[in-house]
């Protein structure tokens, strides 16, 4: 561990900067929605059956490569081994590719924080009574407006992660992450004590077997193994470079455990608070950036004098989210510059790499804002809109491969004593070996196969299934 790069002032700040990276957008947008059409609870075991499955044992291997290596994720691999270094490239180039729309999304959550507050206030800035599927809309095809947003947003990441690995993200994670749980709490109150909320529950969690009718069940098995894997924040290097960070007389296997454990329980509880408040209202479910702004917007308008309070708590939960998976995003690409001046015998300017960073991933939040969901008339790469055209390549190609070969180098190559040095480094005995290590060479690799493909399927509409 190389004392210019910081260090986790504790176990519960690392977790906490862990489980803030894994829930983000994901959680709220994806998983509700899906587990709802994809067999309700049924969903939700073959999720937790994957999770364990392929999510721990890739986030061990993560956590491990990171502690071990003491690098960020291209470093990492490089000091692997040369003929992994592809892998470590497209763990740096990922963080730009997410961030471009994320920081979008970011910024669009701190608009909607900003309108309720107008609503409040009986400003002009607010809703103002306006259908919220043509607010939004009117928001998309103001470009200028929607870059202005991201750039609050990015600035605030920037100025988080330019803090410093204990100063900037621990800080803020240990503070945002509990504020986070309480105003979600908040939120489940308030949704579930509407009348039509059981509804929304029945949608989410009544058992649908005929959704594995068919090939239904390889959809179902992809779509879960797609979003797990996102929502995680794997396959990109996000818990290489955090578990870098983090002291050698930790628990790495118990850590691997709790942030699949905290993820899945902050996905089903965004559920709790989501879907019953949207059926209360006899709105239609949906997932993605329509969920998120223009149904629940739809929701806070239909609650009456209490709404914009409701919808100002919400979206600050949103932006909340969104920050705490966005510092961790941009702590990749600027741990790797980090890590270029290190070897290189200079003195690291953290100040520098994350300004240089934030600079690139505005270059391409800027088509993205700009794009707004395919409202301006922008080309359309490949036919896609912006937003998925960076999605596919991040989301959808780079994190399934980038995990599929983490798993096989583990498996294969590196092997379980590579792997017990450092796990047990901390004194704590590594319990599920045996169990990881068959994870690592044939249930995970098969997993990331069958996603890959689901991924592509998925973006590129092959109909296989
Ligand atoms: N896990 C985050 C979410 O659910 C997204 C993310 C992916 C963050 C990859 C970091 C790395 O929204």
């Amino acid at each position: 561990m190389d004392s210019k790069k910081g260090q986790w002032g504790s176990n519960f700040g690392f977790l906490m900067a862990a489980v803030g990276s894994a829930v983000g957008l994901g959680n709220i947008w994806g998983f509700p929605y899906k587990m709802g059409i994809s067999g309700g609870f049924a969903f939700l075991l073959i999720y937790l059956v994957l999770a364990v499955l392929v999510g721990f044992v890739i986030m061990l291997g993560e956590l491990v490569i990171g502690r071990k290596t003491g690098k960020g994720v291209l470093a990492a691999y490089q000091d692997l081994s040369a003929n992994y270094a592809w892998i470590g490239w497209m763990g740096t180039i990922c963080p730009f590719l997410i961030m471009s729309f994320y920081t979008v999304l970011g910024g669009y959550a701190i608009k909607y924080m900003v309108a309720n507050l107008g609503d409040f206030f009986h400003a002009s800035w607010g809703v103002a009574g306006m259908d919220s599927g043509a607010f939004f809309g009117n928001f998309l095809v103001q470009p200028v407006q929607g870059i202005i947003y991201t750039f609050i947003f990015l600035l605030i990441t920037y100025l988080i992660v330019r803090g410093g690995v204990q100063k900037g993200i621990e800080a803020f994670s240990v503070i945002a992450m509990p504020a986070l749980f309480v105003l979600l709490l908040i939120a489940i109150l308030r949704s579930l004590t509407l009348p039509g909320a059981m509804e929304g529950l029945a949608f989410m969690f009544k058992p649908n077997f005929e959704v594995f009718n068919g090939t239904g069940w390889i959809t179902v098995l992809g779509r879960a193994g797609g979003q797990m894997f996102f929502s995680l924040s794997l396959g990109m290097g996000c818990m290489i470079t955090y578990g870098s960070y983090l002291q050698k007389k930790e628990n790495i296997e118990k850590n691997a455990i709790m942030i699949p454990f905290l993820d899945t329980l902050v996905a089903v509880m965004a559920g709790m608070a989501v879907m019953p408040a949207v059926f209360a209202f006899g709105m239609e479910p949906g997932g993605g950036p329509g969920l998120l702004f223009v149904t629940l917007q739809g929701v806070f308008a239909a609650m009456g004098g209490i709404g914009p309070i409701f919808g100002f708590l919400f979206y600050l939960f949103i932006v909340l989210a969104a920050i705490s998976s966005a510092i961790s995003l941009l702590e990749v690409a600027t741990a790797t510059f980090i890590d270029k001046a290190i070897a290189k015998g200079k003195e690291p300017n953290r100040h520098m790499a994350t300004l240089w960073c934030s600079v690139g991933i505005f270059a391409l939040a800027i088509i993205v804002a700009a794009d707004g969901l395919g409202s301006n008339g922008l080309p359309m790469p490949l036919g896609f809109i912006w937003l998925d055209f960076f999605d596919l390549f991040s989301e959808g190609i780079m994190m399934p491969l980038g995990a599929l070969a983490m798993s096989l180098i583990i498996g294969w190559k590196l092997g379980p004593d590579w792997m017990e040095d450092e796990i047990t480094a901390s004194g704590h005995k590594w319990s599920g070996k045996t169990f990881a290590m068959v994870c690592f060479r044939y249930i995970a690799p098969l997993g990331m196969v069958f996603i890959l493909i689901g991924q592509l399927n998925g973006f590129f509409g092959w109909g296989l299934f």
